[in-house]
Parts: C-alpha cells; structure tokens; sequence
C-alpha cells in the first residue's frame, strides 16, 4: 500500500475547497429547497439540521479520522486498520454506492450544461415554454447523452490530473467562485419586491405539508442530510486519506458541514423568493416548487430568471454556479472510485524478457502492473456513462425501465441517498466507535496530543451510540411509516 509515499492536499484552503466541494452540490440547489417546500417548511428545515448535527456530522468526522489513519482508498481503509478481518467489503460497498449516484448525478449534471449552453447563446431567453423545452431535453437521448459526455470529460481530465494538481486546483478556482455567483443571486432574489412571501412560505412551518408527509419526513431529511453532506459512502474518507497530519479533523468537519448547511439554506433563500416574487400564479408555483426535482430547476426558475431585467445573464450565473457545484461533487464521486482501481485492482501482464543476450528465443514472465489514474478513469466514465444513458431513457424515451415502481433514474436516487448512505453512516460509526482502538480514535482526533482533545467521551458516544441507533430508528420508521 501507498502508506508511505502517499501524496497530500497542499493547502488547508485546498482541503476546505476539496471537501466542502464535495459536498456542495445538486443536492443542495436542486433537492433541498423542494424538498423543504414538500415536507412542510421551517418543520423540515428543524429535521434536517438536528440530522446534520447528530448524524451527518460526527459520520463525516469518523470518516476523516478513519480515511487519515489508514490511509488509503475506502476500502484499503478498511484493510489497513484492520487487518485480516472482512471489513473492506464495506469499502466495496461504497464503491458501488459512488458508481450508482454517478449513474444519476451525471445526467442532471448533463442537463446543467444544455441549459448553460442554452444561456450563453440566448436561445433559453427565446423560449416561450419551459415545460415544454425540459420535456423536449429528456425525450432527446442524443443531447443528453453529448453532455454527459461532455460533462464527464471534463470530470475525468480533472480527476486523471491527480490529487493536488486536479482535485485540489480545481476546487480552489470553481468553490469561491460559487459562492461568489450564489450571493449575488441570493441578494437579487431577496431584494425584489414580494420576495418576504416566499420566505415565509420556506421558513415558517406549514403543519398541513407536515402532516401530510407525515414520517417520510425523517428519512427525507436524513437521506437529504447525509447526500447533502456526501457521508456516508467513503468520499470523505477517501479524501482524508490525502490529508496531512497536520489538519484539524474536527475543525474540517465543522467548517466543511457549516458551508454545506449554509448553501443549502441559501439555494432556500435564492429559489422561493424570487419564484413567489416573479411569478403571477403563486398557487401553481407553489406546486411546480412541492414537485421539486427536475420541475424546480430546469422549468421554474429559466422562466423566472426571464423576467428579471439583464436576463441572459442571471442564467449564465445561474446555471454557471449549477456547473461549478456538480463539477466539484462528481470529481469527488470519480475520485473514490479511481483511488480503489488504481490502489487495489492489479493486471498481470506477460512480458518477453530475453534471458541471454546472444538468445533468439524468448521467456515470458508474468509482471503484475497497477492501473494507472488516467487508464482508471477512462474505463469507470465509460461504465458511468452506460449507467447514465439508462437513467435518462427511464425518464423519457423509455419509460418501461421501471424497479419497484420508480423509474431507474428515480430508483438510483432512492437507494443510494435514502438508503445506502444512512446504511453506510451506521457502519462508519460503529466502526469507529467500537472497533477502532480508542487511542487512534484520540489520537487522530488531537493531531497525536499537539491540540486539546475536547469532548472526547461524549463523541465516542454519539459514535457508539447515538448515531447508529438513532438513524436506524429514523429509517425503520420511515420505511414503515
Ligand atoms: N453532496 C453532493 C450534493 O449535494 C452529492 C454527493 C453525494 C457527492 C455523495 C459525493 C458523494 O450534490
């Protein structure tokens, strides 16, 4: 294994880019605000963030303690610390939980740059219907499937670059800038007159929805939470694995969850007041915000962005800021998965070695060979995209590939973020909290007694715990609820 020599983030500024890149992204543009307005409001909001805080925040601390101490892909990870036992399956399963997601992302990610494209030619501001324009995208398998491409191109050379001269570079330049783009949405939403309603209608509770989402409400906002935060499946374990021993873990993963939470919030507060400001039907807005996912960000907002003045370019930044943030979450996605073929995955090759120098004949000896980052990364896009060309036929040209009710889009969504990663929360925490030895527990925690270990007990026992019974509770009671 790489343990030794294995190459590092060069900068705390590049961590914080590279982690909370991750982490920002479509799920919180184009999932949490709808899925805010669905499940009723500020009553939402108060479920999510206890999540964030009791859940989602300790598993992505036990991630980087777990991904810095053993120092390798997730499920090398595993391997390291602990040695000769089966835990690395359950990198295995991370890998194949990234793989799914990608399958999804990509497509939506796909579409982020149509619209783009649609934005800087102008034709998005020539178009009369919207819900006809998204309709005409989804029934397009060749369009879609170019920007994938193109989209996964552009993950790809960015992850094949490496650690610290892609990931790293990469997320320094595009997360400032994405921040950059959404404040200055959010201060254009808030100051247009009307805009109080819409933030009302997001944060103050609405019963009625609550009601009538009833206990969903806790497995979407644990789902939510944890695909929000990007824990849950290895990503952040994987990064941490580049981290120095230097880093405050802790610190990381408050400040990485804050940003999150904070963009999350502020996708809230960018979508709802400019949709009830603009819009001349607040009733069907209402419903075009509840069904949320494709409707939200591809419908909604291109039509309201039109009848803002300087059209064009409002959804150049806006669908700009939806680019940067996907980019940042695929190439953490692509970077689990790398890692492992690159770390674990070995080909043995013949090679034709001439033994004596005035020999004709040749001996052929077998030389295992690692695979290099570029090869890895060409044949997982490849795979990503075959899954990616599925979802997108199964929501439009295609409507028979259908899992257990839901369309094969729908399903990747479903089992990944609701189930696979609050599964994969349970596993992390219990990992950490019970099998890994208490003293590299502190000592990662503490940077090896050079910073103050606080709080030591009562995390050990959210870990041992309160995470996992907890989300094993939320998810039975939703499931069945
Ligand atoms: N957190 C990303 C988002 O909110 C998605 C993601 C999930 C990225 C899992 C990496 C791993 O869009």
């Amino acid at each position: 294994m790489d343990q030794k020599v294995r190459v590092t983030f060069g900068t705390k500024l590049g961590i914080i880019a590279a982690t909370a890149g991750s982490a920002v992204g479509l799920g919180n543009i184009w999932r949490f605000p709808s899925q805010t307005a669905q499940d009723g409001g500020a009553i939402f909001v108060f479920v999510y963030l206890a999540c964030v805080a009791f859940f989602g925040m300790p598993i992505v601390l036990a991630e980087f303690i777990l991904g810095r101490a053993g120092k390798a892909n997730s499920a090398g990870t595993y391997r390291n610390l602990a040695p000769g036992k089966k835990f690395h399956y359950f990198g295995y399963f991370a890998i194949i939980a990234a793989f799914l997601i990608m399958g999804f992302y990509m497509v939506v990610s796909g579409w982020t740059m149509e619209y783009l494209a649609l934005s800087i030619t102008g034709e998005l501001g020539r178009t009369q219907d919207f819900a006809a324009l998204f309709d005409q995208l989804r029934n397009s398998p060749g369009t879609q499937i170019f920007w994938m491409v193109v989209f996964m191109i552009s993950t790809a050379g960015i992850v094949a670059f490496g650690v610290k001269k892609g990931i790293e570079l990469a997320s320094k330049l595009m997360m400032p800038l994405l921040l950059l783009v959404m404040i200055i949405l959010c201060i254009r939403a808030v100051t247009l007159p009307g805009a109080g309603e819409g933030l009302t209608y997001l944060f103050a509770p609405n019963p009625e929805n609550a009601r009538s989402a009833g206990a969903r409400i806790l497995t979407d906002a644990l789902g939510q939470s944890f695909f929000s935060l990007s824990v849950g499946m290895g990503c952040l374990m994987t990064y941490a694995s580049y981290f120095g021993k230097d880093v405050r873990l802790a610190k990381t993963a408050g400040t990485m969850a804050t940003l999150d939470t904070s963009v999350a919030l502020l996708s809230g507060v960018m979508i709802f007041p400019a949709a009830f400001a603009l819009t001349t039907d607040p009733g069907s807005m209402v419903e075009t915000l509840k069904t949320g996912g494709p409707g939200l960000v591809f419908i909604a907002i291109p039509q309201l962005l039109q009848s803002l003045p300087a059209a064009q370019l409002w959804s150049i930044f806006f669908f700009l800021l939806l680019v940067l943030a996907s980019l940042t979450s695929t190439i953490s996605l692509l970077e689990v998965i790398t890692a492992f073929v690159h770390e674990e995955v070995r080909v043995t090759l013949p090679k034709p070695i001439r033994l004596r120098k005035s020999s004709t004949e040749n001996t052929v000896l077998h030389q295992e060979y690692r695979i290099a980052r570029p090869f890895a990364v060409t044949v997982i896009s490849a795979g990503v995209i075959f899954l990616g060309v599925l979802c997108s036929y199964s929501l439009g040209a295609d409507t028979s590939l259908v899992i257990f009710g839901l369309n094969f889009f729908d399903f990747l969504d479903y089992i990944t973020a609701k189930l696979m990663m609050p599964i994969g929360g349970i596993f992390i925490s219990l990992f950490a909290g019970w099998y890994l030895d208490k003293k590299i527990l502190a000592a990662e925690l503490s940077n090896a007694g050079t910073i103050p270990l606080r709080f030591f007990k009562t995390y050990r026992f959210i870990l041992r715990f309160v995470a996992p019974v907890g989300i094993a509770v939320v998810l039975v009671c939703g499931l069945i609820g």
